[in-house]
């Protein structure tokens, strides 16, 4: 009857994987990437995540390391552990460095350390006790990162 009506889809994903709806540029890759191997342990690397890294270094801070990751939450696991891994080796007069300021409201996904992050009392319910020294600030208010 009516008249065909082609749509755009402008949803790109979600935050951590903004690849969009059925791109057909993303199918092909993931396609070709099935035909070679779907998983390898972080023991070895395949040339697609070499490919992806160097591309990423020469897009961003232009020298560096990439880490790889399955999830937001893993990212931001990595993230964490990194933090505090220098907070260890670059302790203040007082000691290890290992509190992570946070945001409230903020979400950061759902590993228990990601949930200890997060600044909205509702993931927590359940889950206590959660990791410690996380601390939480204001967003759009500087003072209170610094208070913390
Ligand atoms: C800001 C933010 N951080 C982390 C995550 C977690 O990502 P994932 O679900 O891939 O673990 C999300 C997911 O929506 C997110 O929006």
């Amino acid at each position: 009857m009516g008249r065909k009506r082609k749509k755009i889809s402008c949803f790109a994903g979600i935050s951590v994987c903004n690849v969009g709806h059925c791109n057909e540029s993303v199918i092909k890759a993931a396609k070709k990437q099935m035909d070679s191997f779907v998983h390898i342990s972080n023991l070895y690397y395949g040339q697609s995540q070499v490919k992806l890294g160097e591309e990423f270094v020469k897009r961003t801070f232009k020298k560096g390391r990439v880490f790889l990751s399955n999830s937001g939450a893993e990212a931001n696991e990595c993230a964490i552990k990194l933090a505090r891994k220098w907070g260890f080796l670059n302790p203040s007069k007082i000691g290890s460095r290992y509190k992570v300021t946070c945001f409230n409201n903020s979400f950061h996904g759902r590993t228990l350390a990601t949930i200890s992050a997060i600044g909205q009392k509702k993931f927590h319910e359940y889950l206590k006790p959660l990791q410690e020294k996380f601390v939480f600030a204001e967003i759009s208010n500087i003072d209170s990162v610094k208070n913390l």
